[in-house]
Formats: structure tokens, C-alpha cells, sequence
């Protein structure tokens, strides 16, 4: 019980609990149907998912399933057919071309199996590339790259092209791209698919650091344990998802 306030003395506004943080990932009912000529198929059917800010979440599931619709959609490449996709609380569905564009420059990091590096460029200027639409001088642009290179462990590697790097580091070049825009999210698309045994175990090293530093990721893969090393793994099954038991 609150005690009244004594005439004349004001008691302190209690400061307002802030909300809490909209979760990175809100999908409600989301349906996706290709239409090819007269024919129609329907490759998400109502799937629901959440991904809080910080969770590290493995999407696996067999070929033709619906993985790589489902990322595209999450990623602002594609649009629902019907259902909702809120991106750190905001309606994916109600944006233009061009903000869905300024979004995937903003707010996602991609890493796709191929690594889709300029091979002309050296790894730093590779990773300027996401910020050289942001507006930012050249200076701070390098500044940026360096750091998200350290911070993939290779920041010896600089002014190598891609070509003179192993394909465990290519894919860490990769990563320091998606990472230096401060997304909300890391999307990547197989991104161990291309890499032997030792590259993966770098890579898969990588995510984990990414995870403890509190970064948000969705890792698709086929590989059962590659996705094992998630916080949480999401079974995509024609076209619907359901939660793996843990
Ligand atoms: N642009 C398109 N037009 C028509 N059908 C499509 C299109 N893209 C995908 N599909 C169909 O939608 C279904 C899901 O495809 P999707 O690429 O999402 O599967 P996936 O789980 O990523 O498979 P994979 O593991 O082989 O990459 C498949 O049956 C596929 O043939
Ligand atoms: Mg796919």
C-alpha cells in the first residue's frame, strides 16, 4: 500500500518500466506460394516463429523443404503471399522496394555457402563494401572493417585477396562483411556447405564466439551437427516448421 503523500511534498514519479525489446524475428501465419505459369505451389503453408534479440538458431531440414524460401523471406529478399513478418518490431509487409533494401543494408547480415567476395578486392576493402552506402567517410569506413575483421581473427589478413586466403578464412571475411554494419541479425545460408572438415570447425568456432558476444544468428543447414552446436534448432518440413524438443 502506498502511503499518501504528505500535503505540499511531492512524491517521486516512479521512472516508467521500459517495454520490453520486440523480439529480432515475429513471423505470424506466414504463407509463400510460387506461381509458375498456370501452376502454383505452396512452399511455406503458415509458419509461426519468434527469435528473441541473442538467440542462436539452427534451421535444418531436407532439400526442398522450404529453408532458403523461409531465409529469403526472413531476410527481405522475397515477401509473404499472406501473414505477418515483423523485423525488430517493425511490418516488413508494409514497405517499399527501397526500404526493404535499406533494411537488408542495415539490419541483416547475410552469409551465403559461396562466399561472394570481390575476388579483385583485398579483404578489407571487402568488407568496406556494405558501408560505402551509409554515407560514411573513408576513414571511418576502414576504421570499421579493420574491427570486424580483428574480431574474426584475422586481422593479420588485411590487404589479402580472397584468393590468397583458405576457405575457412574466405568465409571469415564473409562473416566480417555481414558483421560490420552492426546488423540486427546474422542470416547465413549453409555457410559450412563448401568448407572441409577444418574450415567448418573454424567457422562453427566463429558462431559460437558471435553467440557468447550476444550477436543474434540463424544458421541454415542440412547438417545435423553443424545445427547441434545452436541454442535451438527449428525442423523445416514441407513447408512447416516445428520446434526440436530439447
Ligand atoms: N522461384 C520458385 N518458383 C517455383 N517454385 C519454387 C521457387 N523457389 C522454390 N520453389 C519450390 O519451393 C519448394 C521449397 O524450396 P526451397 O528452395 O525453399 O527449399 P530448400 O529447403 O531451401 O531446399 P535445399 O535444401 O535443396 O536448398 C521446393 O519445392 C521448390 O521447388
Ligand atoms: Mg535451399
Amino acid at each position: 500500500m502506498t502511503a499518501a503523500a504528505p500535503a505540499g511534498l511531492a512524491l517521486p514519479t516512479p521512472l516508467p518500466t521500459p517495454p520490453p525489446p520486440a523480439p529480432v524475428i515475429e513471423l505470424v501465419g506466414g504463407r509463400k506460394t510460387y506461381q509458375t505459369g498456370s501452376l502454383s505451389f505452396e512452399a511455406l503453408r503458415g509458419v509461426d516463429l519468434r527469435v528473441e534479440a541473442g538467440e542462436y538458431v539452427a534451421v535444418i531440414g531436407p532439400s526442398g523443404s522450404g529453408k532458403s524460401t523461409l531465409m529469403h523471406v526472413l531476410g527481405c529478399l522475397d515477401v509473404l503471399t499472406s501473414g505477418t513478418y515483423r523485423l525488430t518490431g517493425h511490418d516488413v509487409g508494409e514497405l517499399d522496394e527501397v526500404d526493404l533494401a535499406a533494411v537488408r543494408n542495415t539490419q541483416i547480415g547475410f552469409v551465403f555457402q559461396q562466399f561472394h567476395l570481390l575476388t579483385s578486392l583485398s579483404a578489407v576493402q571487402n568488407v568496406e563494401l556494405p558501408l560505402v552506402y551509409r554515407g560514411l567517410g573513408r576513414a571511418e569506413r576502414r576504421a570499421l572493417a579493420v574491427e570486424a575483421l580483428e574480431r574474426v581473427g584475422l586481422g593479420d589478413r588485411l590487404e589479402n585477396r580472397p584468393g590468397q586466403l583458405s576457405g575457412g578464412q574466405q568465409q571469415r571475411v564473409a562473416f566480417a562483411r555481414a558483421l560490420v554494419g552492426g546488423p540486427a541479425m546474422i542470416l547465413a545460408d549453409e555457410p559450412t556447405g563448401n568448407l572441409d572438415s577444418t574450415s567448418t570447425e573454424e567457422v562453427l568456432g566463429l558462431l559460437d564466439a558471435l553467440h557468447a558476444a550476444g550477436r543474434t544468428i540463424l544458421l541454415i543447414t542440412h547438417e545435423a551437427e553443424v545445427a547441434a552446436r545452436a541454442a535451438r534448432v527449428v525442423r523445416v518440413l514441407d513447408g512447416l516448421i516445428q520446434e526440436d524438443a530439447r
